[in-house]
């Protein structure tokens, strides 16, 4: 029997083996291989273009680059967050000496819910953490207008809004930090990679600090317990070639997203998230709603594995519900809309080379896993 071929969530965004050599070829010239190399350094420089940021400090994984975000605060001091995210956002905060408080989400775009932060804040808080969810945008007006009232400082996770804007704002323009992942699974990457960006020059002072062991200045005073979180030549190099690709890369995702939408506009009991009409997405993710009551998601996405295509449970299960949270004593039923969004979400396969055939096929493997 002729194997089927197997549809995965994500498939990450490559530059030509030419493209990457020709990048990297002077390493070998210079020997520096880290330490804020050239590459390191245009990198930072781009990106701050691109993105319309003053400050970016790049790191090895954009969960480093949330921690040493949270290292800027008071520890001991609790911080306003969501479940709904993956992992990295809560145990950040956890790691950071601080306390995880959450917040639940909105059911359209399942970021977090401003009209509910303000219940949640006590003499203890210190920060907002929200979530940019699978590149829907969280309302950053009603946030930062409640964090400046509170005097509270806001770190995004903007680990799925690289590249995106708000009425032609850049994203990271909101708040005090917001932090982008590079993972290989973006829609922009280093292979493993982040970046965090900033307005302010002692933040970012902090932030390179805190990158390298917490030096001020090479062999001066170490000030934090920083870590060692700097990102090397070969993956700054990855990721120029891979920015000069990013525009056209966009594309091809939103035409996969249109068929998708196209496809599978009218099924029942299945809804996409409305779009953000103020927003320029990125179209990091697909997630689709499988409203409970008519189906049960966890079987159509053993029915879909087991044809081959392979959506994911994201966000599954709330980051409340993992054991290492037991001593914050959260009930996730507490959040009961980020819960029900983790019983019924799946992200279906979404990325650049994604062909028009693999949508229709993921297409007629979900309706017959529904059916
Ligand atoms: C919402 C969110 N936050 C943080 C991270 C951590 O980023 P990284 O994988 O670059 O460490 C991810 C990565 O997948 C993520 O999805």
């Amino acid at each position: 029997m002729p194997s089927v071929e197997q549809i995965f969530v994500t498939k990450p965004s490559m530059p030509t083996k030419e493209e990457y050599f020709e990048e990297v070829s002077g390493l070998w010239e210079t020997g520096i291989l880290t330490h804020s190399g050239v590459k390191h350094q245009e990198l930072e420089h781009k990106l701050c273009e691109l993105l319309g940021v003053e400050y970016m400090t790049l790191f090895t994984n954009g969960h480093l680059g949330l921690e040493a975000c949270f290292s800027t605060l008071p520890r001991g001091g609790e911080v306003i967050t969501t479940p709904f995210t993956f992992v990295s956002t809560t145990l950040a905060i956890a790691r950071a000496g601080l306390t995880p408080v959450f917040c639940d989400i909105e059911p359209e775009t399942y970021t977090i819910d401003p009209a509910k932060i303000e219940a949640a804040i006590t003499s203890n808080t210190v920060a907002i953490a929200p979530v940019h969810v699978y590149g829907n945008v969280c309302d950053c007006a009603a946030i930062d207008e409640i964090a400046q009232r509170y005097n509270l400082t806001v770190i995004y996770d903007a680990a799925h809004a690289f590249g995106e804007q708000v009425d032609g704002r850049g994203i990271a323009s909101f708040g005090d930090m917001s932090m982008f992942s590079f993972h290989a699974t973006k829609v922009f990457n280093t292979g493993e990679g982040g970046g965090v960006a900033c307005h302010n020059p002692e933040i970012k002072r902090a932030l390179d600090a805190w990158k390298y062991y917490g030096f001020e200045t090479s062999g001066g005073d170490v000030e934090v317990v920083g870590a060692n979180a700097k990102m090397t030549e070969f993956a700054a190099a990855m990721g120029l070639c891979n920015l000069r690709h990013f525009e056209e890369e966009q594309k091809k995702r939103q035409q996969a997203y249109d068929r998708y939408k196209h496809n599978l506009a009218h099924v029942e009991g299945i809804h996409f998230c409305p779009e953000q009409p103020q927003v320029k997405s990125n179209h990091a993710y697909l997630p689709l709603t499988i409203e409970a009551q008519y189906y049960d998601r966890d079987a159509v996405v053993s029915r879909m594995d087991e044809a081959g295509v392979h959506p994911r449970k994201y966000f599954y299960p709330l980051t409340s519900e993992y054991s290492c949270f037991d001593y914050l004593q959260v009930d996730p039923h507490d959040t009961p809309i980020a819960f029900k969004a983790s019983r019924e979400v799946i992200t279906l396969p979404l990325y650049a080379g994604l062909t028009d055939q693999q949508v229709d096929r993921v297409c007629e493997v979900l309706v017959e896993a529904l059916a």
